[in-house]
């Protein structure tokens, strides 16, 4: 099959197990062999590794990214009705767990650049009521922390890190490369297919230096209960299964040559983008090292929908992440003040469009979705 006739996906899960069939399937085998399924030797040797990985204290595997953020909230000493103030761009997961809490999700807008929030926006938003900062490291680059640590100590505020979509991408902090989630107090991570690590279904942690919220994190995990039939919290069921743990063993040693890989797909669309004035390439935030969970570009001029047709019609798969901004979604309208204005996660829902991004595209596959993208404004 020719590369014209082929199809370009915006993943490619089956190439990624292709890459390490022989090592999963063992270590799935011997974990069916051993019917460990629950809290076994492969959790714990997972939650040890990726700890050392990421140069933290302590890490907490549990169901998935959207339970991390849920478990880290639930670890402070918060109160109905305390704010924490997150970007109005990014997927649901982080403003939802915060109505779940109680808790009341504050919407600060974007830096346009690197579509990840504004420092400047948070610190317009403050109130008494506000206890915590809750930045998404989004498509996979960190989003401003030494601003935003210098927020959270001035106001003596929490930060929780989303880093679901940015595992593995680093930030260089006071002089430090630190691994993103471990620069504030918790970080969450997600292991979703899609995602920098994945698994093979849900999955996902929290991580901290802090032991005693570890502490926390991990008996509101197992129900609330330190022992067993012993309940003292109101927790959660939430846990990373054994056959996930093994695949993400297998995978967790290729995480950072997985995303050199993405950072040469990234750097090739980079330049062959880079004379197309009805586009942007994705900005890059100071002192961020970008994982490329996705390659997003602008579009200008409302082209954006016919760019996505054409590129469909040649077999490349794109995909607009984010359609409608957090502060216009109908489920947190009783969040959003009439009239309050986030211009620019507006405007990056209008624009953004993210092409095919994952480590097994070669530069043949890049050269081929990026001269469509030319084409297309020729
Ligand atoms: C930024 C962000 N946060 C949180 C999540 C939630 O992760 P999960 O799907 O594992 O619950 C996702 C998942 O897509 C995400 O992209």
């Amino acid at each position: 099959m020719s590369i014209s006739e082929s199809r370009i996906d915006m993943v490619n899960l089956h190439s990624q197990y292709m890459l390490l069939k022989e090592e999963i399937d063992s270590a799935m085998a011997q974990v069916i062999a051993s019917s460990d399924f629950i809290n076994g030797e492969q959790v714990k040797l997972f939650e040890r590794a990726l700890a050392d990985f990421l140069s933290v204290k302590e890490l907490i595997p549990c169901g998935n990214g959207t339970d991390a953020l849920q478990l880290a909230l639930m670890a402070l000493d918060l109160k109905p009705g305390d704010e924490v103030i997150t970007t109005a761009f990014s997927f649901v997961a982080s403003a939802e767990v915060i109505a779940l809490m109680g808790l009341k999700p504050v919407f600060a807008d974007i830096d346009p650049l690197t579509f990840n929030i504004d420092p400047l926006d948070i610190e317009r938003r403050l109130t008494k009521r506000t206890r915590v900062i809750l930045p998404v490291h989004l498509f996979g680059q960190a989003a401003d922390m030494s601003a935003i640590m210098q927020l959270a100590h001035k106001y003596q505020l929490y930060v929780i890190e989303d880093v679901a979509q940015a595992l593995g991408a680093c930030y260089n902090y006071k002089g430090e490369t630190k691994h993103l989630g471990t620069i504030g107090h918790i970080g969450c991570t997600s292991f979703f297919p899609t995602k920098n690590l994945a698994c093979f279904g849900d999955g996902g942690a929290c991580y901290t230096d802090d032991p005693s919220l570890a502490e926390r994190i991990r008996t509101l995990a197992a129900h609330g209960s330190r022992n067993r039939y012993y309940y003292d919290m109101i927790g959660l069921n939430s846990r990373l299964d054994s056959l996930q743990a093994a695949v993400l063993l297998c995978k967790l040693p290729h995480l950072n040559s997985f995303i050199e890989n993405r950072r040469a797909v990234a750097k090739q669309y980079d330049e062959l983008f880079a004379d197309i004035p009805e586009m942007e390439i994705p900005g890059l935030q100071k002192g961020a090292i970008h994982s490329y969970n996705q390659y997003t570009i602008r579009v200008k001029d409302a082209k954006r929908e016919k760019l996505m047709d054409e590129l469909k019609r040649t077999g490349i798969t794109s995909r607009v992440y984010y359609p409608l901004p957090l502060h216009r979604q109908k489920a947190f309208k009783d969040y959003v003040k009439a009239g309050d204005s986030l211009n620019h996660s507006d405007k990056a829902c209008e624009e953004v469009l993210s092409l095919p991004m994952h480590e097994s595209l070669d530069a043949k596959d890049v050269e081929f979705v990026a001269a469509r993208v030319r084409d297309f404004f020729k």
